[in-house]
């Protein structure tokens, strides 16, 4: 018998295909469909943190002086009518619906007030909060230090608000991702390892307790820019991922497993069952699919649930467990595979 279920961030899971955050899962249809199709767990679409500091601006009747973002006029404008009250009522809704865990997400750049709003996330029942740290540093006054300190201040924020897991969904542009991970992989009790900005009131002085991550989600793919060179504009580049982008992710799920106490979710560039198979080899507790769901429809799933069992057979696994991370650089009797050494053998053709 094959068993294909898995804990992910505490939470019980019938197997590790997560249907990612997406337009896919913005009401309840399409939460349904995910379910029925057999995904082990749902990541409800984003909600920004403008609309929620919108809604808070204009309930404390500040509307008149300092007007809704710009950003949250936009969003309204292009139709983004989940506002926070109607997000709060999906979740509940999903929760309802269907028996798999609901992780509700929330696009955030800051730690401002939107993190009270975790609490009512929980309150509705989402079984967890996906952060999606939507953060593109394009001004060369943006400090790279500050930017790890903010998703560290973001994440303990949050974590104070709520007793539910919370993962981090992060792109892969920091100097030293590996520190990154590891700081928020870790429980840690420590003085403010940084002088410049982000630290609360009274913050300052003693130690303060940094929560890890329930998870990473590994990685974020940011929305792409593109040049049209007959009308010499910008346009958008293709929303929709290709097969060949998994490998970022591969990487360093494989390099961070065992090495940091939070589970690793793969994102990005996984499209069938060999994808999702290669990243739980990795060390990846789950992969999570979106481009390939809206390529092919929500029957893939099924596909390649399928198509893990009839691998798992062949190689006579019963259990996820069983291989969970036997490509990681943690089990390997040759970790320098990993690192600089392949890299040289490539470009030098020494075997
Ligand atoms: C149309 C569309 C909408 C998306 N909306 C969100 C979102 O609201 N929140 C989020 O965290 N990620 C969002 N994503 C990113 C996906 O969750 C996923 O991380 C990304 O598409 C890479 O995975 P893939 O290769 O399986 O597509 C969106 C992606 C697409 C294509």
């Amino acid at each position: 018998m094959i068993d294909l279920s898995t804990t992910y961030m505490g939470l019980a899971l019938p197997n590790p295909l997560v249907v990612a955050s997406s337009s896919l899962t913005g009401n309840l249809a399409g939460v349904k469909l995910a379910a029925e199709s057999g995904a082990g767990a749902i990541v409800l679409k984003s909600l920004f943190e403008e609309q929620i500091t919108a809604e808070t601006i204009a309930l404390a009747k500040h509307a008149e002086h300092a007007g809704h973002t710009e950003a949250a006029e936009y969003l309204q404008g292009y139709g983004m009518t989940l506002g926070p009250q109607a997000y709060l009522r999906l979740i509940k809704e999903a929760v309802k619906a269907v028996d798999v865990p609901i992780i509700a997400s929330i696009n955030c750049f800051s730690r401002s007030n939107w993190s009270d709003y975790a609490t009512k996330i929980a309150a509705a029942g989402a079984a967890a909060i996906e952060l999606n740290i939507g953060l593109l540093p394009t001004r060369s006054a943006q400090q790279g230090r500050a930017i790890e300190e903010r998703c560290y201040q973001i994440l303990r924020e949050v974590k104070q608000q709520v007793d539910i897991p919370v993962a981090l969904k992060l792109g892969p542009y920091f100097s030293s991702f590996a520190e990154v991970a590891d700081h928020l992989g870790r429980d840690r009790v420590e003085a403010p390892p940084f002088t410049v900005g982000w630290c609360g009131p009274g913050e300052n002085s003693g130690k303060i307790v940094w929560h890890k991550a329930d998870a990473l989600v590994l990685f974020n793919r940011f929305y792409q820019l593109d040049i049209d060179i007959d009308n010499l504009e910008l346009v958008a580049g293709n929303p929709l991922s290709s097969p060949s982008e998994i490998n970022t992710a591969l990487r360093w799920i494989a390099l961070l497993h065992k090495r940091i106490d939070s589970d690793l979710a793969a994102t990005t560039g996984i499209h069938d069952a060999r994808d999702a198979i290669k990243q739980l080899l990795a060390g990846a507790t789950v992969v999570q699919l979106c481009s390939t769901l809206m390529i092919n429809g929500f029957s893939q799933i099924g596909l390649m649930l399928k198509e893990i069992e009839d691998w798992m057979q062949t190689h006579d696994f019963t259990s996820i467990a069983e291989f969970r991370g036997r490509l990681s650089q943690a089990q390997s009797e040759h970790p320098e595979n990993y690192e600089r050494l392949q890299y040289i053998k490539l470009f030098v053709g020494l075997e």
